[in-house]
């Protein structure tokens, strides 16, 4: 039995009342190189774990436009222009932005905001790293 299925166990056998979110593990760190990212299976969840310039961020895999895989999609980074850039076209954020590859909608890996509309959010779940191994949990991260 794989550690994820251990954990997905003990969170059923929980009682409600007595959970603490229950911790997957997905991997090694080693296997999430800065802008590397993977599609994980976190109890009944695909997850996406994105590690965005060190950091590591965990996205539920469902799109909130027409529930499309949206951490399948490529990552990049924001074009922008306006009075901060001269009104020059400027790059910014590059492996900071998720696209999901159904329609296009742009989001931020760090907060799940979409780029527009702002009102639309993917699901964040909680990640980190303990001795090495890549942790998720579900619930707001
Ligand atoms: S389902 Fe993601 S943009 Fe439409």
């Amino acid at each position: 039995m794989s550690n994820n299925q251990e954990a997905a166990e003990a969170e059923t056998r929980a009682p409600r009342s007595a959970r603490t979110p229950v911790e997957y593990p997905v991997g090694r760190a080693s296997e999430f190189p800065p802008g590397a990212h993977k599609i994980v299976q976190v109890g009944t969840q695909e997850v996406g774990v994105f590690n965005v310039n060190g950091d590591f961020h965990a996205l539920i895999n469902v799109c909130p436009h027409q529930y499309g895989p949206v951490c399948a999609g490529p990552v990049g980074g924001e074009m922008s222009c306006n009075a901060k850039t001269d009104w020059k076209f400027h790059w910014s954020r590059d492996g900071e932005i998720l696209i999901c590859p159904w329609h296009g909608l742009e989001f931020d890996l760090i907060t799940g905001h979409c780029l527009a509309p702002k009102e639309m959010r993917l699901r964040k779940c909680k990640v980190k790293v303990v001795d090495g191994e890549v942790r998720v949990s579900l619930g707001s991260g």
